[in-house]
């Protein structure tokens, strides 16, 4: 990167940082913090656009679907706004934009629309922290907000067809490791993300298998 897309960078970090402090559903700025980590550590091996991977992932919850009433272009269109305003010549912006707008998991039974290698690298980055330990964390902290309950044993998982079913189902969290989180291991795009996500697969499945013995 050169010195004018560091100070890009800068100037994201610092304005995301006071965006989602206090934020408390698990799309903290430490949640973002994690997922540029983990974009770089994958980038290192695959040598994708640097700046656009940086950006989409210090940028992808700008605004996330799931919270502005289904909105699926919010993100990409405020994401936009704040690099225009920075002077970020447009094809980054366009390709930045355009792999927030398809970033998010949408139901087991979606088509996944990530088409780039930057956008690949995003993805694998977001989808391991929702993995392993913090994804267990996650998980809980996102369904208590939106008032679902941990586990019902009446209640059985489903794999969504489209977004609207995904987004408005009232499943529990237990549910959703089965609707989403057990499923992502196998839908990582990059060698590095697939390993990564192996053992935090592994301790998912473990957590599960405590948590259904003791529940039993
Ligand atoms: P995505 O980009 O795929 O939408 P995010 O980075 O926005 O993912 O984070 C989603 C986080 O919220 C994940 O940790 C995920 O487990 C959690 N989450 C999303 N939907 C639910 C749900 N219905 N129940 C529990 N956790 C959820
Ligand atoms: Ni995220």
């Amino acid at each position: 990167m050169n010195k004018q897309q560091k100070e890009v960078i800068y100037k994201t970090v610092k304005y995301m940082k006071e965006l989602l402090s206090g934020e408390g559903t698990g799309h903290d700025w430490l949640h973002i913090e994690r997922v540029w980590a983990n974009a770089r550590r994958i980038n290192k091996a695959e040598k994708a656009d640097a700046f656009v991977v940086e950006l989409a992932a210090l940028l992808h919850d700008i605004s996330d679907w799931k919270f502005n009433g289904g909105d699926e272009t919010a993100g990409a269109k405020k994401a936009a706004a704040w690099l225009n305003k920075l002077g970020v010549e447009s094809e980054v912006v366009r390709q930045v934009a355009e792999i927030i707008e398809n970033s998010s998991f949408k139901g087991a039974k979606v088509k996944n629309k990530i088409r780039t290698i930057e956008g690949k690298i995003l993805q694998d980055a977001d989808r391991l922290d929702a993995m392993g330990a913090i994804g267990v964390a996650r998980a809980f902290a996102y369904g208590g907000s939106k008032g679902h309950e941990i586990y019902n044993p009446e209640i059985k998982p489903k794999l969504h067809s489209s977004a609207k079913e995904y987004k408005t189902n009232k499943s529990t969290t237990i549910n959703h490791f089965h609707e989403k989180l057990l499923l992502l291991h196998d839908l990582m795009h990059t060698k590095t993300g697939r390993k990564l996500a192996e053992r935090r697969h592994k301790f998912m499945q473990s957590y599960l298998k405590e948590f259904m013995g003791e529940v039993a």
